[in-house]
């Protein structure tokens, strides 16, 4: 099984940026932990990161087809991208919208994911551990367990 971990714009700045939001955790400390369990769960664990749409848009066409799930935290992007949901929309595996932080409790513009239809659900506010909350159920879902 393969399950592909998508992370937005800005992500790659994660232990750098706004810490008291996002944590203090790297992203590489992120991929790394979600590498583990997925050794653990025996998955195979793919992570990309981008800063730009057209470039996960390329990846999502180009890797879904040989996916069984995927994880995707699109970062400001969740909020406005139909290029971003039209290419999720296409994908027939499971998809799990992660959010670092809890995106109804911030801004009124941030209450509103635009990819948020097309996936088969949302974990925001956990922090970091809410990938591998994503990754364990979606495992969980893919080996059909109650
Ligand atoms: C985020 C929330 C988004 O609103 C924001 O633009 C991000 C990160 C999160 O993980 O909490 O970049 O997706």
């Amino acid at each position: 099984m393969r399950v592909l971990v998508i992370h937005g714009p800005n992500l790659n700045m994660l232990g750098k940026r706004d810490i008291k939001v996002y944590g203090d955790r790297p992203l590489r400390d992120i991929d790394a932990a979600l590498t583990k369990l997925g050794e653990k769960l025996r998955v195979e664990v793919v992570c990309f990161q981008s800063n730009s749409e057209g470039a996960i848009v390329d990846f999502i066409q180009a890797e879904a087809p040989d996916c069984d799930g995927i994880i995707i935290n699109a970062g400001a992007l969740t909020h406005y991208s139909y290029a971003l949901r039209d290419a999720l929309a296409d994908v027939v595996a499971p998809i799990l919208e992660v959010h670092l932080s809890n995106i109804y409790a911030r801004e009124d513009w941030r209450a509103k994911s635009v990819i948020a239809p097309v996936t088969r659900g949302q974990i925001c506010g956990l922090g970091w551990r809410g990938y591998l909350v994503a990754l364990e159920a979606m495992v969980n879902e893919l080996k059909g367990r109650d």
